[in-house]
């Protein structure tokens, strides 16, 4: 039973806003409130370059990464696991920190992918990588990756319990992305 403790841990260190933090940190200006609101990598990218961006980048991933192996070196089931993977990734939504007001999940629902297969994890980043080199738009790299993810989950680990937890993740990050699909189908996203 202990490991059901990892489930609200994995939720409070979803809940860091890496973006948030870095941003006051480095005296720059609020993401929640600049660029284009959301506190993720992307628009710290916008409000204060490549090297706030990269520690936002690597916080968020972390936060997911970390619980997952914490978890793995607990020897937990894929229930349990699934848990884990999904209350790292709801707490960067939803953080309890920041009046629940998250971002969109991208860096941590990667973070979370590499702790549960590390085959995963470059499939997603490699796919967010190459439609990036060929569009320049993070958000339409991050809605490709989102939309193959389930498929890498199901072709590299097989386990139903996490396939249905990243369709869910995955349908939950489309979602979360609905300005940017509107912004890419008018031709207006950054
Ligand atoms: O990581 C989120 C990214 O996909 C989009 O961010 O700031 O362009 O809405 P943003």
């Amino acid at each position: 039973m202990m490991e059901w403790l990892l489930v609200p841990l994995a939720y409070l260190t979803g809940s860091v806003s890496s973006a948030i933090i870095v941003c006051r940190m480095m005296g720059l200006a609020d993401p929640r409130e600049n660029g284009s609101g959301n506190p993720g990598a992307t628009n710290v990218m916008r409000i204060g370059g490549k090297k706030a961006a990269a520690i936002t980048l690597a916080g968020d991933a972390l936060k997911g990464l970390l619980p997952v192996l914490l978890a793995h070196a607990m020897g937990v089931n894929s229930l349990v696991l699934s848990a884990v993977v999904f209350a790292a990734f709801l707490g960067h939504l939803y953080p309890i920190f920041f009046e629940f007001k998250g971002g969109k999940g991208v860096a941590t629902s990667f973070g979370v992918m590499l702790g549960v297969h590390a085959l995963l994890g470059l499939a997603v980043a490699g796919t967010w990588f190459v439609v990036y080199k060929i569009g320049k738009i993070s958000s339409l790299s991050a809605l490709v990756a989102a939309t193959l993810a389930p498929l890498y989950v199901w072709l590299i680990v097989g386990d139903v319990n996490l396939l249905l937890t990243f369709v869910s993740i995955s349908l939950i990050l489309l979602w979360r992305h609905k300005g940017n699909i509107q912004r890419l189908l008018a031709g207006q996203e950054s």
